[in-house]
């Protein structure tokens, strides 16, 4: 029977980006039924709503989603079309791992850098509680919970030791945020009593920005609140070859949304030059998350063939096709 899956093209290179990755998961032989939905712009457009109950309906149908980027303006405008996904669907899960991909010309490509980041994703400085307290006076309420803190940190331990990972590193400002960050430190010190077998380690967020430029390779899982999982995930997207590369997926209770670390990209958009190399690792987890295990490897060999080869890459990566011929290069080879 094909799989049901709920598709968001997003915004900007989203429609790409997903149309390519849909291309690919079809070659990998798996039977795919998409639910194709619009969320951001496009949505508004037609709608009038940014996050259209469409979404929702497909969602509780499917409870699994590729997902492209949606764009949010800055500094004014409307509110994250990303944090709403995920604060309504409890994802309270961010899975991003950062792997160096063979034949990859980074300034970090000689070092074997394969680290794993998992972001709270549901509350920190993204509950979007922001009011002016007096005139030239702006507050942001910075929301940490015991509940949510404890369940990523279980994530991050259950994911090192299913894995066999030998490191957990929890990433803190607890100096200086002592309630907020000091409760997210202890809740992380609580269940890592429960895993023994597992090192663990607490770095101040500053100082572990420098030491994951300076010795990435020492990294293994690391776990953090919401804005420096962000963050960090940029910086370690950087190291392997920027953010064309890394994929994610934010995971709940009894639904999963897989997406990319990168936006829309409107630099580049409508022009088909984006990668879509992070949307479909993205999709290899899904597949893997679908229990096509077999489809999940073949889409990954595949995707590291074409890197190997180094020919048939994007511009983003030192290459010069664009987004359809990496994607006919990746699915020569899954053929
Ligand atoms: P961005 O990730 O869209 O772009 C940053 C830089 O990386 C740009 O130079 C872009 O061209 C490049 N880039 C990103 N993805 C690429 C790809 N697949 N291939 C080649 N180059 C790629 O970040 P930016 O510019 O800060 O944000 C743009 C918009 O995206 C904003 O509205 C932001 O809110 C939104 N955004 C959405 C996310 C999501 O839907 N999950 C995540 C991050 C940002």
């Amino acid at each position: 029977m094909a799989h049901r899956i709920t598709l968001i093209p997003g915004d900007g290179i989203g429609p790409e980006v997903a149309d390519a990755t849909a291309r690919a998961v079809e070659a990998t032989g798996v039977a795919v039924e998409w639910e194709r939905v619009e969320a951001g712009l496009t949505a508004e457009k037609n709608t009038g709503n940014y996050l259209p109950d469409s979404v929702f309906e497909s969602l509780a149908r499917t409870h699994l989603a590729l997902k492209g980027p949606v764009g949010t303006p800055i500094a004014s405008g409307h509110a994250s079309v990303n944090v709403a996904l995920r604060k309504r669907l409890n994802l309270f899960v961010n899975f991003r791992p950062v792997r160096m991909l063979p034949g990859l010309k980074t300034r970090f490509s000689d070092l074997p850098i394969d680290l794993v980041i998992f972001r709270e994703n549901t509350e920190d400085l993204y509950a979007g509680l922001e009011h002016e307290v007096a005139s030239g006076v702006m507050e942001s309420l910075k929301v940490i919970t015991r509940s949510a803190s404890e369940k990523i940190a279980k994530a991050a331990f259950e994911y090192a030791a299913r894995e066999g990972r030998q490191k957990v590193a929890a990433i803190h400002k607890a100096n200086i945020m002592k309630l907020t960050d000091g409760l997210f430190l202890r809740c992380c010190r609580e269940v890592a009593a429960n895993f023994p077998e597992i090192e663990y380690a607490e770095l101040i967020v500053d100082n572990a920005c420098m030491q994951l430029v300076m010795r990435p390779e020492t990294f293994d899982v690391l776990v953090l609140p919401n804005l420096y999982g962000d963050i960090v995930s940029d910086l370690t997207a950087g190291l392997v070859g920027g953010l064309g590369i890394v994929p994610g997926a934010n995971l709940g209770e009894n639904c999963a949304v897989f997406e990319a670390v990168h936006g829309s990209a409107p630099d580049i958009a409508g022009r088909r030059l984006a990668n879509p190399t992070a949307l479909m690792q993205s999709a290899r987890l899904m597949l893997a998350h679908l229990g096509e295990r077999d489809a999940a490897t073949r889409l990954q060999k595949a995707i590291e063939a074409v890197y190997r080869e180094g020919v048939h890459l994007t511009r983003d990566v030192g290459g010069a096709a664009g987004t359809d011929e990496f994607t006919s290069a990746v699915i020569a080879h899954l053929n």
